[in-house]
């Protein structure tokens, strides 16, 4: 009796004053934070500039980028989206943040946690900006003109296979029946599975073929979306070292434990090529090396860094994922703007027939440049359908940076959103409709008017950190359209109107029932469009 009488009270004080204690720190913080730090002038939301926890659950729910969008339509080009971080929303804050070469920004910490799971930071990732521009140059060989041009057959294979499979009934000769339905957004993750896997490392997984290898291209978005919240978590520094553990394995789940195994056969190859290169000798002299092949031999003729292992498996897991999934996601938007718009389909398809004889002659070269109309389609896509619709988060240095007029001070973190910035009426007029014309020049479409829009068009980022693989990337969406619209007609199978679309029920900012509908995961979920083809030629 005489002991608890002396310990409860004890207890109790120590409760009561951390709470209080507590209580006092967080209204500290939040007066700190509404009137007295940098960004206090910055109009956004009471919770965001309370709070980084906001954030953190919209890259939770996926609608991170829909968020900026509202965000901007409410409180003008410049919001406050957290206690420490701003969103722009105009042309020339992309090329002030993103697009100068010595723009006084570096990759915020955000990036560290992202790739750190397979042991180094790769050319994306790295924040250091003297390691990331060794890596580029490194790099740059592997998307060279020549390697792409080497590199086609292996794309147009897969993509042939591809079209195979889609064939009604698969046979030899086409029947003129429509074919079975199938998922857009799901085939077509396992076609830019299968182009990378060929590209990175010669190997030809069959996943649009065959379920065995499906699960590895199945863990990248979701793998993509766990790393995308817990990376904007406030603590992420401290959950770094766990990423490759079991522990995080069960806590992201299946895709992890997946996404584990990709890194897993990533390094077996890397290892395999550093031991013997015999392959790769025998694969240069049919005229072909994988990217992998070419990496391995490649320095950075600059500073003569060369790569280890780790540097090696991580940036072919960032090829693989900047790679794959981004285009697939790309193909899947674009399938689902052509089968909703049958005069744009009509017109597509008809420039491609019109323009080659055979798919045999669907090559990277003149006649397909010629095609203006399809490559306005992948214009029109990527602003509706960007990569990466939210934020890449740039922390301001030492200094600070001028942005928009506005003094902003170092360690802010600051970002545009192409999804926001690609449906704003000031550049994109009627920013909601699926125009491949905005990009072809008319009497009515001056160049003035497209150099207007193109200013605030960025789907592949700008700059020293543009994507790498952008040319190829445009090679691939290309190749692929032309060879699916030469080959086939496309329709909305019957019942299935509206899958992957926006609607009621679908939350905030998704109504629209004529817009694909992307879950931000750094590059993004989606579903359908379901659809079925025939053949166009039979
Ligand atoms: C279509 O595929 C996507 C991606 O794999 C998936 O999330 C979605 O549930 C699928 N939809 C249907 C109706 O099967």
């Amino acid at each position: 009796m005489a002991l608890l009488s002396v310990t409860v009270p004890r207890v109790s004080q120590v409760v009561v004053a951390s709470i209080v204690v507590l209580g006092i720190y967080a209204v500290a913080l939040a007066i700190y934070r509404l009137f007295f730090h940098p960004l206090a002038k910055y109009p956004g939301r009471l919770q965001y500039k309370l709070s980084s926890w906001p954030l953190v659950y919209q890259a939770y729910t996926g609608d991170r980028h829909i968020w900026h969008l509202k965000d901007h339509e409410k409180y003008g080009p410049v919001v406050r989206i957290a206690p420490n971080t701003l969103s722009f929303n105009t042309a020339s804050a992309l090329h002030t943040i993103y697009g100068a070469r010595n723009a006084n920004v570096k990759k915020a910490g955000f990036y560290k946690t992202v790739d750190v799971a397979a042991g180094a930071y790769s050319s994306f990732t790295e924040t250091d900006r003297e390691k990331h521009a060794a890596k580029r140059r490194w790099m740059g060989p592997v998307f060279s003109a020549d390697s792409v041009k080497q590199n086609e057959a292996a794309i147009v294979d897969v993509v042939e296979q591809f079209c195979e499979t889609l064939r009604p009934g698969g046979t030899e000769t086409g029947t003129g029946q429509w074919g079975p339905k199938w998922n857009a957004s799901e085939l077509t993750t396992y076609l830019g599975f299968d182009i990378m896997g060929s590209l990175i490392f010669g190997h030809d997984f069959q996943s649009v073929q065959r379920s065995e290898h499906r699960d590895l291209a199945d863990s990248i978005l979701p793998t993509f979306r766990f790393l995308n919240w817990v990376s904007h978590l406030p603590m992420a520094v401290l959950i770094r070292p766990f990423m490759r553990t079991r522990l995080f394995e069960m806590a992201g789940g299946k895709p992890v434990a997946d996404n584990n195994r990709l890194i897993d056969y990533a390094s077996r190859e890397v290892e395999a090529r550093i031991a013997n290169t015999d392959s790769s000798e025998k694969e240069a002299t049919a005229g072909r090396l994988d990217f992998l092949s070419r990496l391995v031999q490649l320095e950075d003729k600059r500073t003569g860094w060369r790569p280890t292992p780790a540097d090696l498996n991580t940036e072919c897991l960032n090829m693989m994922n900047a790679g794959a999934d981004p285009y697939s996601g790309v193909i899947a938007g674009a399938i689902f703007y052509l089968v909703h718009n049958a005069d744009v389909l009509q017109k597509a398809t008809a420039e491609v027939r019109a323009t080659f004889s055979s798919t045999s002659d669907i090559h990277n070269g003149p006649a397909l440049n010629s095609c203006t109309y399809l490559y306005a389609c992948i214009e029109e896509t990527l602003r509706r359908t960007a990569p990466v619709p939210s934020h890449l988060p740039r922390a301001v240095l030492a200094g600070g940076l001028s942005i928009d007029g506005h003094d902003v001070p170092a360690r802010t973190e600051v970002g545009v959103s192409t999804y926001a910035l690609h449906h704003e009426a000031r550049y994109f007029e009627d920013p909601w409709v699926f125009k491949p014309e905005r990009w072809i020049e008319s009497a009515a479409n001056p160049p003035e008017r497209i150099a207007h829009a193109r200013k605030a068009f960025a789907p592949f980022q700008l700059g020293s950190r543009q994507c790498s693989g952008k040319h190829l990337a445009y090679l691939q969406l290309k190749l692929t359209l032309a060879h699916v619209l030469w080959r086939f007609e496309l329709r909305v199978a019957p019942g299935e109107m509206g899958r992957g679309a926006g609607g009621k029920g679908l939350g905030v900012g998704r109504e629209r029932v004529d817009e694909f509908q992307l879950w931000d995961a750094f590059g993004f979920a989606r579903d359908g469009p379901m659809v079925e083809v025939r053949d166009a030629h039979y």
